[in-house]
């Protein structure tokens, strides 16, 4: 007994230095691959002064001279070029890729670099020329909040979720957030946010579909350029991203998107354009899927013909992390730079130079592109950041366009409350209320603001019996209730188990409270698809919450209202008769319950309207044969390491590759053409007044078809309309959707009786379809009817226009 305790005790010992030592192998490779890949390319110097004809200037390369692109007087293309020219080819090499993970795991010397920021621009010290930071991400800056032995905190604030600030249909509002979260990268010396994501949301399932913003190109892309507008305003770079058709999570990093031309340009692509065209971006994130077999990160077609020859896009091309296979041809396409960068990369271009199979010219390009990008930034200015952005200033804003965004989806005259009421908060998620979605999507907020305390902090009573049973399972639940931190954050979306009520319980609550409000709760994010189960439908606990609440609440004649903190479409069809009132109110960011109690008060009347269909059942949207349903979770070693081609006989149908079978039929494009009823149309929103459609008026003017119509509150309080302008074409020749969005405005707030007249511009252009036998955009002549709507399925006045 004795030898066979020492025997194990000795095999033990063994295991454990195995462990050991293979562990620190293990953290050793992926440090020298990933995470401390800092090389003398990122190393600081102090630059020296330099007095020319009584101005001063930086010697950065120390020559004693002033050299072209030293002297800020000249042209940022003529600093550019000659920083070129005297670069090294190594320089060049070094320039192509990052400097690794380490910032963002926490694990530089804050004089280094700022813990957080996931990626870099390397500097170029001999030249003088500084690294760049990059950071997420598009609903806040992504930077740790605290640092090793610094006695401070460095919180940024959480925006909304981007879906909730499209549902604003408001491009100035978005502007202003925008503005904030640039201003925040500014102060605390980041270059460029790695966002907004304008990805289309072709399946509800897509887990990112919270960092997106619609089913419509056209709206995504009008407020992706206001997004990128205002961010860019303070100096700050933007990236915008995943380029492009990247709609599902599931095998994301190889998944092959089978889709057509059309679809491309009409829908995928489209969004994209709008932003060039009208914010030209800093830079665009290619993404990790493949179009029609080939990475996006290693495609000309798209990087180089479509983005700059016929688009004119300027900007650099960063991948997205650790994107692409095979960096020769990444660079040889127009993909810029490389991210986060590893060693393998390098040393691939550094081989691809000396074989000659990597292009110096599109190298000597990439150089330009990315200096220009420094050159632009505050880095290469005098500008201190001072590290204390407003974050009181950004907290009121977050909160506006959280309200703003918030969509009223039912109202059986339940709403507005009136304050000062007992409300019950049914559910946990009232307690725990959810800010935004999970990935490098999420935000290190200083607080999240719950239902419960945005309805205390507007004067009602949370009633305590069911603060109490709520209290009462969280404590038996414990471990559930502990939030996940720092990277285990990252893909694990915190979903606390819902709660059971049982009559007797739910009958203490109803005698002491005025109403109920139940919250329902989604998180997702990178990573990982969401699913039917206990996700797009409700769990058999949230329909027993439901009908036991109604049933309780009804009785004793009083209301129920459901808020939808959610990030993406849930099923709503078969239970949206039991409540009196449903407040869509998306994932609001830090002030998410205060802006819910805006609504629920009447201190902001709702004007969201939605940005997608939410269908009666999954299935009927056309996308649906063609998405993964079953929420496979990513692997981060594939996505690290990559991994084999599969071979084409054993690729899985919407795992190795996806047939966009459904090509322009995506949202209510498709639910029109098919006919069929859906839950809650795309457009569709509530509001606690309402208003008249006037005469439209259009004229067909040069290029464009000038819209005019005017809007008048008809009912007693203030409020904001959001009208959207869609296009059909009369007796068309060729396969198109029944009407297409074209333009869309909103009122300003219009007190009782106020009338705004809305003005909107559609190019004629606008009005074209991808003709893919001649690959290139065609006009259909003849007439066109224009359509005023309040949602895609309620149009209150068209007019015709003929293009003959
Ligand atoms: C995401 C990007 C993000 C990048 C850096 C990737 O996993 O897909 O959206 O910007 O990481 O965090």
């Amino acid at each position: 007994m004795k030898k066979f305790f020492r025997i194990t005790l000795k095999t033990l010992g063994i295991i454990l230095i195995i462990l050991i030592i293979g562990g620190l192998l293990g953290w050793w490779y992926l440090s020298s691959q990933f995470l401390s890949f800092e090389d003398d390319y990122t190393e600081k110097k102090d630059i020296p002064e330099l007095t020319v004809d009584g101005y001063t200037f930086l010697d950065r390369n120390e020559n004693g001279t002033l050299d072209v692109y030293e002297d800020d007087r000249a042209s940022i293309e003529e600093r550019v070029g000659d920083v070129l020219s005297q670069m090294t080819v190594e320089e060049k090499i070094h320039l192509l890729k990052g400097s690794g993970l380490a910032s963002a795991m926490g694990r530089v010397d804050p004089e280094e670099g700022i813990p957080g920021v996931v990626g870099t621009i390397v500097a170029t010290p001999r030249l003088g020329i500084p690294a760049i930071n990059l950071s997420d991400g598009p609903a806040g800056l992504r930077i740790e909040p605290t640092r090793e032995g610094v006695d401070r905190t460095f919180y940024a604030t959480a925006f909304p979720i981007a879906t909730l600030l499209a549902s604003t249909w408001n491009t100035e509002l978005v502007e202003n957030v925008g503005d904030a979260m640039g201003n925040e990268a500014l102060e605390y010396g980041i270059d460029v946010i790695l966002g907004p994501g304008v990805n289309i949301h072709r399946h509800p399932f897509c887990g990112r579909n919270f960092e997106y913003y619609s089913e419509d190109p056209f709206l995504t892309g009008k407020i992706g350029a206001a997004m990128v507008n205002g961010i860019e305003s303070n100096g700050i770079g933007t990236s915008v991203k995943h380029f492009v058709a990247n709609n599902q999570e599931t095998n994301r990093n190889f998944n092959d998107t089978r889709v057509s031309d059309r679809a491309m340009r009409e829908i995928y692509l489209k969004g994209f354009e709008i932003i060039v065209e009208d914010a030209q971006p800093w830079t665009i994130m290619s993404s990790y899927n493949k179009v029609n077999g080939t990475y996006t990160a290693e495609s000309r077609d798209l990087l180089t013909d479509i983005l700059r020859d016929d688009w004119g896009f300027e900007g650099l091309v960063m991948s997205d992390w650790f994107g692409g296979n095979d960096a020769v041809a990444m660079v040889n396409a127009g993909n810029d730079l490389l991210e986060p960068g590893t060693k393998k990369q390098w040393k691939a271009l550094t081989a691809g130079y000396e074989d000659g199979t990597l292009n110096m010219e599109a190298v000597d390009t990439s150089v330009k592109r990315i200096l220009t990008l420094v050159f632009k930034s505050k880095k290469m200015t005098d500008y201190t950041y001072g590290e204390n952005p407003d974050l009181e200033a950004h907290a009121n804003i977050t909160r506006k366009s959280a309200s703003e965004g918030m969509v009223l989806l039912k109202n059986d005259e339940a709403l507005p409350l009136d304050k000062g009421e007992n409300v019950a908060l049914i559910g946990v998620y009232s307690y725990d209320f959810i800010a935004g979605g999970t990935g490098s999507g999420d935000v290190n907020e200083a607080y999240t603001v719950s239902l419960e305390e945005g309805l205390t902090n507007t004067g009602f009573t949370v009633n305590q019996k069911a603060k109490e049973a709520y209290q009462k399972h969280k404590n038996s639940n414990p471990e559930a209730f502990v939030k996940p931190e720092g990277m285990a954050a990252m893909f694990n979306p915190y979903l606390p188990p819902e709660m059971s009520y049982d009559e007797a319980m739910m009958k203490d609550i109803v005698a002491e409270s005025d109403l109920a409000i139940i919250t329902i709760g989604r998180n997702s994010g990178e990573g990982g698809d969401r699913v039917v189960a206990d996700d797009f439908l409700l769990s058999d606990k949230e329909k027993d919450m439901l009908n036991t609440t109604c049933k309780a609440f009804h009785e004793a004649n009083k209301k129920v209202i459901v808020v939808l903190n959610i990030g993406g479409v849930i099923e709503t069809a078969s239970w949206k008769d039991q409540p009196d009132a449903i407040v869509l109110a998306w994932q609001g960011g830090q002030e998410g319950g205060n802006a819910v109690a805006d609504i629920l008060s009447g201190n902001v009347n709702p004007s969201g309207k939605l940005t997608m269909t939410f269908p009666i059942n999954v299935d009927d949207h056309a996308s649906n044969v063609n998405f993964p349903q079953n929420g496979l979770p990513m692997q981060m070693t594939d996505m690290l390491f990559g991994k084999d081609e599969v071979p084409e006989g054993e690729m899985v149908k919407n795992v190795d590759y996806t047939e966009y079978e459904e090509g322009i039929y995506v949202g209510y494009r498709h639910f029109d053409k098919a006919g069929l009823d859906v839950s809650y149309p795309f457009g569709f929103g509530m509001s606690y007044t309402n208003f008249e459609y006037g005469e439209m008026d259009l004229v067909h003017e040069n290029d464009f078809i000038k819209v005019v119509i005017p809007v008048t509150n008809i009912g007693d309080i203030a409020g904001k309309e959001v009208v959207q302008f869609y296009v059909s074409k009369d007796s068309t020749q060729i396969d198109r959707p029944i009407k297409e969005l074209k333009a869309f405005a909103k009122t300003s707030l219009l007190s009782a009786g106020a009338t705004d007249t809305l003005r909107v511009n559609i190019p004629v252009k606008d009005l074209r379809y991808w003709n893919e036998s001649s690959s290139q955009w065609s006009l259909e002549p003849g007439k066109y009817i224009v359509k005023a709507g309040a949602s895609s399925r309620e149009i209150q006045t068209t007019k015709e226009v003929d293009l003959e």
